[in-house]
């Protein structure tokens, strides 16, 4: 597979085995100061990362409509019918229809992609996804010329989603992202994690993960996914206007209302795990910055 993006890893990268052949390399990054996340401009960091484990990224998460704790997603979510799944795509696309999950597999090249994840609650992980990139499927159904925006919605069912019976948030989950930002590269739609299909609670069977945004940019359990010229309201944006805006890039620079967004909780890392600086653009500044040139990004947060 080819891997044409050096600020991401590949599951091979960390085995041990690719471990040692690369010590060299990280031991050169190490003594330039490059191997440790915090220092500025440390975007490529990604020799020292060290995934999380399966267990601190399943057990782990946000997913609302199962609940609000950090542990329902892993409790409840098993009640979710993943198969069949169709996904509703239209809008500004040439081809617009209900697409069976299984033909959009059939269609696209999975590949591994080892990418922070930082929620905006200020707790990071590294998890290796598995998945294909959205731009992939937005060529298969080709975006048309006035398209600016792609909106995503998750499902709902009430009968299978315990959470939903709560107003926590406007039910179904929805979220956008610019038409350059959803064609970047960087940008996925995540199937598997360590080579396993999704599990339910990490948004099986499909969901985004848009590495250098909020984790809540990141919707689980997609359904439909629309083409638009404007744009797309989002959830939690729609919950707290003044807290969540449209953007929502990783910036330690722009404080959350409520709290400080300068530093981040390693999950898993145990007790005694030290918090460690954001990284701008969470550690993609050199491949993302680009994409907001000449934009207030405290405005736009
Ligand atoms: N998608 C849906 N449909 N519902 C949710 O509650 N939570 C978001 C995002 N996607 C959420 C969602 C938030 S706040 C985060 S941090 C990530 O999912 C968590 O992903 P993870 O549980 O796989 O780590």
């Amino acid at each position: 597979m080819a891997h044409r993006w050096k600020n991401t890893l590949t599951h091979r990268d960390v085995t041990p085995k690719a471990a040692f052949m690369n010590r060299r390399q990280v031991m050169a990054g190490l003594a330039a100061g490059v191997g440790l996340a915090g220092v500025g401009g440390a975007a490529h960091a990604q020799d020292a990362l060290v995934p999380n484990s399966y267990e601190d990224i399943t057990q782990y998460n946000n997913y609302y409509e199962f609940g609000t704790g950090k542990d329902d997603p892993a409790a409840n979510a098993h009640r979710l019918t993943t198969a069949p799944w169709t996904v509703k795509i239209d809008g500004l696309v040439d081809a617009p229809g209900d697409y069976a999950f299984g033909d959009i597999m059939n269609a696209m090249t999975i590949e591994e992609r080892i990418y922070r994840f930082r929620c905006v609650e200020a707790w990071s992980m590294v998890i290796p996804w598995n998945g294909f990139e959205l731009a992939d499927l937005l060529q298969m159904v080709g975006v048309q010329s006035g398209a600016k925006y792609v909106a995503f919605e998750t499902a709902l069912r009430p009968d299978e989603m315990p959470g939903v019976r709560y107003p926590v948030l406007d039910w179904p989950y929805v979220e956008g992202l610019r038409l350059d930002e959803a064609m970047h590269p960087l940008t996925i739609m995540a199937t598997g994690i360590y080579g396993k299909d999704i599990p339910n609670q990490n948004g099986a069977p499909m969901r985004l993960v848009v590495p250098w945004k909020y984790g809540f940019k990141s919707i689980k359990s997609i359904v439909r996914i629309t083409l638009t010229d404007r744009e797309p309201p989002t959830s939690w944006n729609k919950a707290n206007a003044g807290e969540y805006g449209f953007y929502s890039n990783v910036n330690p620079e722009v404080s959350h209302p409520r709290w400080s967004q300068a530093t981040e909780r390693p999950v898993g890392g145990g007790l005694f795990a030290k918090r460690k600086p954001t990284l701008m653009f969470n550690g993609y500044e050199q491949e993302v910055a680009s994409l907001y040139e000449g934009m207030d990004l405290k405005a736009n947060f």
